[in-house]
This record gives C-alpha cells, sequence and structure tokens, in this order.
C-alpha cells in the first residue's frame, strides 16, 4: 500500500446510496475504497453504502456485483443495509446513483450539513446523469465503468478541499 501522505487531522466520511443496496451503491464504495488507497489516503477518506429500500438487508452484494469487481481485482464484504436519519450527521458526502435515490435522500434529510449529490455530477464529461441499474439490465460492467469514472471526480474534489501536498490520483484502476 502507499506510504501515507495526509498530515490533515481532518477526515472525510463518504456514503454511496443505491436503491438496494446489493449491486451499484456497494461497487461504487469498494471502487473508492481502492482509488483512496491508492492514493495514500485512507487514513482520511473513509466510505460505506446503504439503499433506500430495505429488501435486502443483511444480504452480501449482488453476485454480478461480486464478478465484475473480481475481475478488477477488487472484493467487497459490505453487508447490505438502510440509509438512516443517523448517517446525515455521520457523513460528509451522500452520493446518489440516480435522480430517484437523490430525491429520496432529499425527502429524508432536512437541515443537516451532508452534501447530497448524484455520483455523475462528479463525472460531467461522461455524459451521464443516473447510473443505471444493473439489478435490471444485467450490464455489470457498464455500471463500473461509469462509477468508476464518478468515484475519480469525487476523489479528486474531496481532494481538493484537503488542500494536501503532493496527492497526485494513480491513473492505474
Ligand atoms: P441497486 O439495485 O439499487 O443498485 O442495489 C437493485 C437491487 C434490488 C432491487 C432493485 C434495485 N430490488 O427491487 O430488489
Amino acid at each position: 500500500m502507499p506510504e501515507q501522505r495526509s498530515t490533515t487531522s481532518r477526515t472525510v466520511a463518504v456514503l454511496f446510496v443505491c436503491l438496494g443496496n446489493i449491486c451499484r451503491s456497494p461497487m461504487a464504495e469498494a471502487i473508492f475504497r481502492h482509488q483512496v488507497e491508492q492514493a495514500g489516503l485512507s487514513r482520511t477518506i473513509t466510505s460505506d453504502s446503504a439503499g433506500t429500500g430495505a429488501w435486502h438487508v443483511g444480504n452480501p452484494p449482488h453476485l454480478g456485483t461480486r464478478r465484475v469487481l473480481l475481475k478488477h481485482g477488487l472484493t467487497t464484504a459490505h453487508v447490505a443495509r438502510v440509509v438512516t436519519q443517523n448517517d446525515f450527521t455521520r457523513f460528509d458526502y451522500l452520493i446518489a446513483m440516480d435522480r430517484d435515490n437523490l430525491r429520496d435522500l432529499r425527502s429524508m434529510g432536512g437541515g443537516a450539513a451532508a452534501r447530497v449529490a448524484l455520483l455523475m455530477d462528479f463525472a460531467q464529461a461522461s455524459g451521464t446523469t443516473d447510473i443505471p441499474d444493473p439489478y435490471y439490465d444485467r450490464r455489470f460492467e457498464e455500471t463500473y465503468t461509469l462509477i468508476d469514472q464518478g468515484c475519480r471526480g469525487l476523489l479528486e474534489q474531496i481532494i481538493g478541499t484537503l488542500r494536501l501536498p503532493n496527492t497526485t490520483l494513480p491513473n492505474t484502476k
């Protein structure tokens, strides 16, 4: 693992949110965590994921998500859970996979300081607003590609707010 380069005492917590918390958001959590590790910022930036729906609480991520992560050398030990009111104070960023998730989050969280946003807002060059749900279309590889782009943009933005010296994102996945 790269040497920890952060000298800040500030930490940033990111929660990725989708509908079922078995396909997209646990994939985002695993990809983002890897990118954070690659940037040497694991002690500064933490992440988790949750769903707006409760159908899969207690379940591992979907086989399609685990397979595509493994294909890219990543694993996940996530157990599905729902978003709670508490998450709006525990996390600095609540990052939605699509506009339905965003609307559901906004209807839950009033007045908290957490920034609530769409993942693809951080990768506007992709021209995509929503991450399509692979639970329905089974396009897990396309999901991975979009989430990877969004997570890179998000991490760059967070690094910008930390104002760390000499922190660059590696090109490797
Ligand atoms: P996700 O996909 O929101 O990316 O985890 C879904 C998983 C399960 C269901 C819907 C979407 N479901 O209806 O059970």
